[in-house]
């Protein structure tokens, strides 16, 4: 097989994986269970006042909500990718497109990425490992593949242990940090880096930020294990290291309040493991800006595309009603709203 086929066969057995097997990180959890909200018996707001709407990369939007990275390079995942994006359209969410590596090997790969006219109005953003910085893509592919998908940004993905648990991964992550400066230093677009589950701590958002990223995606843990989705496909002593990963990683509250503490201003996406509108309401008060949903919407989007539309809507009406419960009409307002630890 081709490098390029490998690509795309990755891609698609990825996808398998995530819709077949049981890839739940275990004996870890995103640790929203441990933050509650003072209830406000008595909210000084009328509940049809409430708005979600927000503004992310200069468009406003209807809802702080992000489809996380996930699909595109193949005719299926092209398939997924148009049903995303037409559900984030019509819900208006932002859309984060699948590693784009693919398109730069493949052109005849571009249309599963280009859903511009399946999405004018929203953000959406174009994602690259940032370890193909070191194995010989540059700004050059990175404004390439923005222009493909007529982008708003771009992700650079850090996924350095899911490299490490393919049996031929790319595994040598030194010095991406100045390779990142010098993208952002390059591109006028905004740059944003993302982990893939395992989270992104305080220290090196602050740097990252400090590099000129944009955004910061947490990807925090409490969700989709990598190592184990790579365990199915990888090599038996491979297999059997993942299984004493299976708690790795930062929970995704845990990176927000980190993140939060170091570098109070940079724009924030929490994401990793998010199930419903009560994660979202805590991530928004905890720090965050926007958050992000990627394998609960996954096999909706494949096997149900209305049902993806009304898990939608039940994540922005569960949104709405822990906003009325804390007696605050407005994200900027949930942003100030104080929660509180309980273990
Ligand atoms: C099928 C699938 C494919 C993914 N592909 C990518 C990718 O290409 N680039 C990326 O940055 N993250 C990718 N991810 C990771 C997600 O964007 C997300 O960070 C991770 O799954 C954790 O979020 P979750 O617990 O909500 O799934 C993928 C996730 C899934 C489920």
């Amino acid at each position: 097989m081709t490098p390029q086929e490998n690509t795309k066969q990755r891609k698609a057995e990825h996808v398998k994986i995530v819709l077949e097997e049981d890839v739940q990180g275990k004996g870890i959890t995103t640790g929203f269970e441990d933050y509650r909200f003072l209830h406000q018996a008595l909210p000084d707001i009328d509940f049809d006042s409430i708005s979600l709407s927000t503004n992310f990369l200069n468009r406003d939007t209807n809802t702080p909500l992000l489809i996380s990275s996930m699909t595109g390079g193949t005719q299926e995942t092209g398939e997924i990718n148009r049903i995303l994006a037409t559900a984030a359209q019509a819900r208006g969410w932002t859309l984060a497109l699948g590693s784009m590596r693919v398109a730069i090997e493949n052109p005849e790969t571009h249309s599963t990425f280009q859903m511009r006219s399946y999405a004018p109005d929203i953000p959406i953003l174009v994602n690259l490992g940032a370890i193909q910085l070191n194995r010989g893509l540059d700004s050059d592919h990175c404004r390439q593949i923005v222009e493909i998908a007529e982008a708003d940004g771009l992700i650079l993905h850090l996924n350095s242990m899911q490299e490490a648990f393919q049996p031929s991964g790319d595994t040598n992550f030194a010095g991406l940090l100045h390779k990142i400066e010098a993208v952002c230093n390059t591109l006028q677009i905004p740059i944003g880096v993302k982990e893939v589950g395992w989270g992104i701590h305080g220290e090196i958002a602050k740097q990252l930020y400090h590099c000129g990223v944009h955004f910061i995606d947490v990807a925090g843990a409490g969700g989709t294990s990598w190592s184990q989705v790579e365990s199915f496909r990888s090599t038996p002593i491979l297999k059997n290291a993942a299984k004493a990963f299976l708690d790795w990683g930062i929970p995704t509250a845990d990176c927000i309040v980190d993140i939060r503490n170091k570098a109070p201003k940079g724009t924030l996406i929490a994401s990793g493991g998010l199930k419903n509108g009560v994660d979202v309401a805590k991530s928004i008060a905890l720090g965050a800006d926007l958050a992000g949903f990627g394998r609960y919407l996954l096999d909706d989007a494949v096997n149900n595309p209305a049902k993806l539309i009304e898990k939608m809507e039940q994540v922005e009406l569960e949104l709405k009603l822990a906003m009325f419960g804390v007696g605050v009409n407005s994200i900027q307002a949930l942003q100030q709203t104080s929660i509180h630890k309980i273990k």
